[in-house]
């Protein structure tokens, strides 16, 4: 037994780790925070502090795309969008999962570990946890259908907070680039979180002049119709929508709060109960 045990203190991380593990039955929260927010060593600390302070259990999704974009162009590619969905060629591929999977996501996992919040690093495609279909116009994107939960639980039960590249797999076994908004409503859903928290760059969604406080998901579509969300706001609302429909309590837009348990933003309620499976809503 170790000195600090001895002296009586109970609050290294063995036992914080203890604590979580107990907490696991606990329905978690899934945090999902945009490539923007942990590019800076500070910004990453910060929200790793805000994470480690959470007395829950929780799943931490990441998204990259700027840093994809960055090291595109050292490599002389092009990149491009629709409708807020990175175009993925086969090439393009190797350098999303090397970014995300191979340097966003070991970096949040030394913060949270930083922070005193054991973490590990894994992917949609580690142990097959989230089979896509393929949108072959976009290449290799996928759209999550169906979501194994197996390593999550198996992490959480040891107290171990998940850290989750959005790459994935399609039918087949090969890797696909899963918008991360995307990845983490389907992650939510599956384990029927409490909270979906999509942590972005702005404070929420903007209608006209202001910041919505909440939308329904019947919202959705006609803001995006009017032109009124745009880019990444596009699957980041669809998603945000079908969460709120598949269980998840508490399903917000908005952007980084220094305790992210009373996060403001935009909170998007679920339609009517009586919905389809999860996959069956998905859109292209
Ligand atoms: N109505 C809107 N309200 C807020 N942001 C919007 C809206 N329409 C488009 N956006 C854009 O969506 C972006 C957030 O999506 P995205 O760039 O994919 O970030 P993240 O990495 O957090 O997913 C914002 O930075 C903003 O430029
Ligand atoms: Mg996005």
């Amino acid at each position: 037994m170790s000195s600090a045990r001895l002296a009586g203190q109970e609050l290294g991380p063995a036992a914080g780790h203890a604590r979580l593990a107990a907490d696991a039955a606990a329905r978690p929260w899934v945090v999902k925070v945009g490539g923007r927010l942990c590019e800076e060593p500070e910004d990453r600390e910060r929200l790793a502090r805000a994470c480690a302070a959470l007395a829950r259990p929780l799943v931490l999704v990441h998204g990259g795309g700027d840093a994809v974009t960055r090291i595109q162009a050292l490599l002389g590619m092009l990149p491009r969008f629709e409708s807020g969905r990175r175009v993925t060629s086969d090439a393009e591929m190797a350098v999303v999962e090397m970014v995300l999977s191979g340097n966003v996501n070991p970096a949040l996992v030394r913060a949270l570990r930083a922070a005193g919040r054991q973490a590990a690093g894994v992917s949609g495609a580690d142990a097959a946890m989230i089979i896509c279909r393929v949108v072959p116009e976009l290449g290799r994107v996928g759209v999550p259908e169906h979501v194994d939960p197996s390593l999550l639980l198996l992490l959480l039960g040891a107290g171990i907070t998940p850290v989750v590249s959005p790459v994935s797999l399609d039918a087949g076994g090969r890797p696909l680039n899963v918008n991360a908004d995307e990845a983490a409503a389907a992650i939510a859903a599956e384990l029927r979180a409490e909270r979906l928290l999509l942590v972005s760059d702005v404070d929420g969604v903007q209608v006209g002049e202001a910041t919505s406080q909440d939308l329904a998901a019947a919202d959705v579509e006609p803001l995006i119709a009017r032109g009124t969300a745009t880019r990444g706001m596009i699957p980041k609302l669809r998603a945000a929508a079908r969460a709120a429909a598949h269980g998840v309590d508490e399903v917000r837009i908005g952007g980084f709060n220094a305790a992210l348990d009373s996060i403001t933003g935009t909170r998007v309620h679920a339609p009517a109960r009586g919905a389809s499976g999860y996959s069956e809503e998905v859109r292209p």
